[in-house]
Parts: C-alpha cells; sequence; structure tokens
C-alpha cells in the first residue's frame, strides 16, 4: 500500500492532557467503560480485562459476564460492577444479554470479546450490539472471531457509526482478511492498514512491535518484551483502551497511548523481576509506574 506515514511510537506522539483530574471532579467525568467477557471456560480474560480498565483510570466499570463465572472472580477488583448474565452451559446468553439493555444506553465505551468462546450465542450478541448500539466499541479475541466468520457481522461493523477499535493479534488479522498468517507476518503494515480502511476502524496488530493505524498513519511500537508473551496480556491492552476511551480519548489517541502504557508497565517491571516471572496481572499493577513516567 503506497501514501501511509510510518512512524515509530514515541512519548512524544502521546496527549496527555487527560490524565490531569481537575479537584472539583467526580467519576462521571472520567467515563463508564462496559466489558462483555468471560465464560466458564475463561473467566480470567474477564477478570484481566476489567481490572485493567480500572485501573488506567475510569469512573466506573461494569462487567457484564456469564453468572457461571463469578465463583472464579475472588482477584477481580471489588470497584467493579458485575451484571451477571444468563449463561448457556457456560457461555453468555442472548437472551440473558439483552435484559441488561438499560444499563448499556448510559455507557461510554462498550469492550467486547475476551474470553467469550467461539459458541453462536456470541456471535448473536455482536450482531445485535453492531445493529442496535450507539457507542464506541472495542473488539478483541472471540468477537474477533464473530467477525472473521460471518459476512453480516463484517457488513454491519463497517457500517458501525461510533469510532470503533479491533485488536488483533497475527492470526486474528488472517482471520479477519482471509489470508495466511505468513502474508500477515510478511507485510503487518498493510495488513493493519487493509484492516483499519475496510472496517473504517482503528486498528491495533499485535505482536512484539506491535503497529496501531487509522488506515492513513501507522505507528510502530518498540517498547515491550517477552515477558508479555502469555495468555492474558492481550486482555490487559483491551482494558486500557478502554479506559483511556472512557476518559475522553479519542479511539486512536487511546489506541497509541494504551500500547506505549502496556508495555512501558512490562518494561518497568523487569528492573525487579525476569521475563519468566512477569505476569499479566503484574502489567496491571505496574500501570501506576508508567503513567508516573509518562505523564
Ligand atoms: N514483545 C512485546 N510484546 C509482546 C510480545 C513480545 N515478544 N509477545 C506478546 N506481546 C504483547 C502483544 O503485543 C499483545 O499486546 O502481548 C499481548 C498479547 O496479546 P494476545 O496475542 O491477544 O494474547 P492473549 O492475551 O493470550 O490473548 C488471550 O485471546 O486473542 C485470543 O487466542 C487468544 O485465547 C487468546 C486470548
Ligand atoms: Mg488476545
Amino acid at each position: 500500500i503506497k501514501d501511509i506515514k510510518v512512524k515509530i511510537l514515541t512519548a512524544e506522539d502521546l496527549d496527555v492532557s487527560k490524565f490531569y483530574r481537575y479537584p472539583d471532579s467526580h467519576k462521571g467525568d472520567y467515563g463508564k467503560v462496559g466489558i462483555v467477557a468471560g465464560s466458564k471456560y475463561y473467566p480470567g480474560a474477564a477478570v484481566l480485562c476489567s481490572n485493567a480498565a480500572l485501573q488506567s483510570g475510569c469512573g466506573l466499570c461494569y462487567l457484564i459476564t456469564p453468572q457461571e463465572t463469578l465463583y472464579f472472580q475472588s482477584l477481580r477488583k471489588p470497584e467493579i460492577i458485575v451484571l451477571p448474565v444468563e449463561s448457556k452451559e457456560g457461555v453468555i446468553s442472548f437472551d440473558g444479554f439483552v435484559k441488561f439493555k438499560e444499563y448499556f444506553a448510559k455507557l461510554d465505551v462498550l469492550g467486547f470479546g475476551c474470553g467469550l468462546t467461539r459458541d453462536s450465542e456470541v456471535e448473536k450478541i455482536l450482531i445485535h450490539i453492531l445493529e442496535n448500539f450507539q457507542i464506541p466499541i472495542v473488539i478483541d479475541a472471540d468477537g474477533l472471531n464473530v467477525l472473521a466468520s460471518s459476512q453480516k457481522a463484517k457488513n454491519l461493523l463497517a457500517s458501525y457509526k461510533s469510532q470503533k477499535v479491533l485488536t488483533p493479534h497475527y492470526m486474528e488479522a488472517a482471520r479477519l482478511l482471509g489470508v495466511d498468517v505468513k502474508d500477515v507476518a510478511k507485510n503487518p503494515i498493510d495488513a493493519a492498514t487493509k484492516i483499519a480502511r475496510e472496517f473504517e476502524t482503528i486498528c491495533v496488530l499485535k505482536g512484539s512491535r506491535t503497529i496501531i493505524t487509522d488506515g492513513d498513519e501507522v505507528f510502530i511500537n518498540v517498547f515491550g518484551n517477552p515477558g508479555m508473551a502469555k495468555g492474558g496480556s492481550g486482555d490487559v491492552l483491551t482494558g486500557i483502551i478502554l479506559s483511556m476511551i472512557a476518559q475522553g480519548y479519542s479511539a486512536f489517541e487511546a489506541a497509541k497511548i494504551s500500547v506505549y502504557l502496556h508495555s512501558l508497565s512490562a518494561d518497568i517491571l523487569l528492573e525487579k523481576k525476569t521475563m519468566q516471572t512477569i505476569l499479566p496481572s503484574d502489567i496491571i499493577e505496574g500501570l501506576d509506574s508508567a503513567i508516573r513516567r509518562l505523564i
């Protein structure tokens, strides 16, 4: 693809103005995040994503998750408001989901996908959201799997009017584009740009060098380390992006800041820990040092 501007992501590319918290502000000023995540099989994904959102500064965080996962959630921050949805064999159910619809009107941003599984109920819910909602949305993991397998969902996403962020890793990007993962690896900038243009979305193509693009400008992240190569790191990133959008950043700005903070946190952890021992949940705790260093 020609005519794309490619740049290494640095702190200078980030607008940190929204990190200032006014003395007379209240939680409504920092936004409400909603997260549809988790299943009996992947309850931890919902915990990581919602903890990361909360720990990144949003005012309120709602977790919409199958009721069956609640047993697992002792690691969930108590500040997270859980909307327990009826499930079908451990997977979130469409009928249960729509019962909470009065909550969705007040959200500032919705996250969809972490740990939901590939069940057909998940597809029904995402299609319902894309047909009926009008809020910024971040789609990850099993949300991306729905898009890859449903032309209807793809079309709805392309015409969805609010801000969008897709956060595929290389395999998820390959499935979205209908190409081999080797083609994505050969030219990740092209792959990310194609996704951004096809769906009129911000694309965060995750890897050891994550690419962030709006289809026109491309930023390459050079921070982070292989200690992040563990299940759950991606769920943490999704939570951070959601929180930044809730706090008033555009989808593109939110994606840039979040990728930066996520990998900076993991790099700072190496001052005291090793690539073997750092965990995605440590990346959440480490956001403290990362934010301090950025602002
Ligand atoms: N260097 C720097 N960053 C890295 C490295 C590395 N070597 N390896 C991984 N990362 C970062 C990526 O940039 C990304 O932000 O860790 C994160 C990994 O995200 P995902 O690939 O989404 O992995 P994961 O958290 O396991 O996803 C959870 O969702 O996408 C599905 O199939 C996936 O079941 C899995 C689940
Ligand atoms: Mg993932």
